[in-house]
C-alpha cells in the first residue's frame, strides 16, 4: 500500500507510521529533524511541508503521487477564551484543522478504493470552556468532509471521520498536559488503524 502520513511528527502519526512500518511509507510534518528520525526507522520517505501553505501542499502531494491510505494526522490545540481569543489564534486553529485538509483533498491523487482518513474530536469533549475555537475548527472540519463525501465517492475513495478521545501526545502540551485515563499512541493508533481497514470502511469511526 502507497500511505501518505501527515502529522508523522506528532504522537498519533508517528504511531501509526511504526505500526505501518513495511508499506510504502510517505511522512509528512514540519520539523525536519524528527521526521528524519521517524524515516530512519520506519523507512518512509520523510516529506516536510507546512500543510496551511497550499503551494507546499501541494508540491507535496505532486511528490508523493497516487495513494492508497491517507492519514491526515495534523492538529494543534490551545486554550483560547472567548473574552480574550486573538484573530491570530482563531486563524490559526482553522487553517491547522480546516485548511490543511482541504489542501490535501483538492491536490491528492488516490488510486481506487483507496482511504481518506482524518481526525475529529468527540464534540461534547470540546464544547468546554477555553476550547471554543478548537470546537469550532473540528466542527468546520467535520461538515467539511460530510459535504465532501459524495464528491470524492465518485472518484471511488472513502473518507473516514476518527473521533478519538484523549490520546497521550504533544497536542496536550500548551494545556499542561494529557488528561487521566488518555489512551497511549500506540492503543489510539491500533484502534483506528483494525477501524479503518475494515471492509466496508466505516464513514465515521469512534474510537
Ligand atoms: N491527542 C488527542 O487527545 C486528540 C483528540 C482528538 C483529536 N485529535 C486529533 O488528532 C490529530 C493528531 O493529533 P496528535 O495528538 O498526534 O497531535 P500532535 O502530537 O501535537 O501532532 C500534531 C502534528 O500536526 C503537525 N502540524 C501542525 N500544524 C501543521 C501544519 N500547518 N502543517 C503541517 N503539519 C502541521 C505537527 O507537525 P510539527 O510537530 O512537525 O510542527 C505534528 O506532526 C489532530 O488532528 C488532533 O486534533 C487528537
Amino acid at each position: 500500500m502507497r500511505v501518505l502520513i501527515t502529522g508523522a511528527t506528532g504522537g498519533l502519526g508517528g504511531a501509526l507510521a511504526r505500526a505501518l512500518k513495511g508499506q510504502e511509507l510517505f511522512l509528512s510534518g514540519r520539523r525536519a529533524g524528527p521526521l528524519l528520525e521517524l524515516s530512519q526507522a520506519t523507512g518512509g520517505k520523510p516529506l516536510p511541508a507546512d500543510l496551511s501553505d497550499e503551494l507546499e501542499a501541494r508540491a507535496l502531494l505532486e511528490e508523493v503521487g497516487p495513494l492508497d491510505l491517507l492519514f491526515h494526522a495534523v492538529g494543534v490545540a490551545g486554550r483560547h477564551p472567548v473574552r480574550e481569543v486573538s484573530r491570530e489564534a482563531l486563524e490559526g486553529m482553522l487553517a491547522a484543522h480546516l485548511l490543511t485538509a482541504a489542501f490535501l483533498l483538492k491536490h491528492a491523487r488516490f488510486n481506487k478504493g483507496a482511504r481518506a482518513v482524518f481526525f475529529g474530536a468527540y464534540p461534547a469533549y470540546v464544547r468546554v470552556p477555553g476550547f471554543a475555537a478548537y470546537a469550532a475548527a473540528k466542527g468546520a472540519l467535520e461538515a467539511y468532509l460530510e459535504a465532501a463525501r459524495k464528491e470524492l465517492a465518485r472518484e471511488g475513495v472513502h473518507l473516514v471521520l476518527v473521533r478519538l478521545p484523549a490520546v497521550a501526545t504533544g497536542l496536550w502540551t500548551p494545556l499542561g498536559g494529557p488528561p487521566k485515563g488518555a489512551l497511549s499512541p500506540e492503543e489510539a493508533a491500533g484502534r483506528v488503524l483494525e477501524g479503518v481497514l475494515r471492509d466496508p470502511p466505516p464513514q465515521v469511526l469512534e474510537v
